[in-house]
């Protein structure tokens, strides 16, 4: 009876623990988590309007300067204050870039492209650090 009263204890505690760490965890995450869900739906609406011939400008506007934005968040959020990593530093730079290459008023059929290439950089950095 005291062993299954110790093996009951032991579990609850353990739940209450692991629940404790997974809220702590995502609160620690919950900004760059959140840029990269604002990114997934900008970049997927924006690759709809292109796929449809939906892209003309208005359309594409909100889209294109949110990426710009948070693109500009990226380094605060994936990086804790004062640490460097090159190689996440680059993936960033290389994911502006592509960004910064979409023209939001072009065909939608450049704009596809354009946004192929964005989504090739989040897989890219995603390969290394998600
Ligand atoms: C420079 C690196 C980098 C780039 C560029 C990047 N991501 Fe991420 N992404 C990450 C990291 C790191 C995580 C894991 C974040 C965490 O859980 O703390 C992540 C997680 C995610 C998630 C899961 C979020 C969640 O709720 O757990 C989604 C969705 C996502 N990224 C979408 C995108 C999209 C879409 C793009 C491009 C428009 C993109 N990412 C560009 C590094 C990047």
């Amino acid at each position: 009876m005291r062993y299954l009263v110790c093996l009951v204890v032991g579990v609850l505690a353990g739940a209450i623990l692991a629940g404790m760490y997974a809220n702590a965890m995502q609160r620690r995450n919950a900004w760059p988590r959140a840029l990269m869900n604002v990114m997934q739906h900008e970049l997927g609406a924006a690759r709809s309007a292109a796929r449809d011939g939906t892209c003309a400008m208005p359309s594409q506007r909100r889209p294109a300067d949110h990426l710009r934005l948070v693109a500009d968040d990226l380094d605060a959020a994936l990086l804790p204050a004062g640490a460097k990593d090159r190689v996440l530093s680059q993936y960033i730079v290389d994911f502006r870039a592509a960004v910064a290459a979409w023209d939001a008023q072009g065909p939608c059929p450049r704009q596809a492209e354009a946004l192929t290439t964005v989504a090739n950089a989040c897989e890219a950095c995603h390969r290394d650090y998600r």
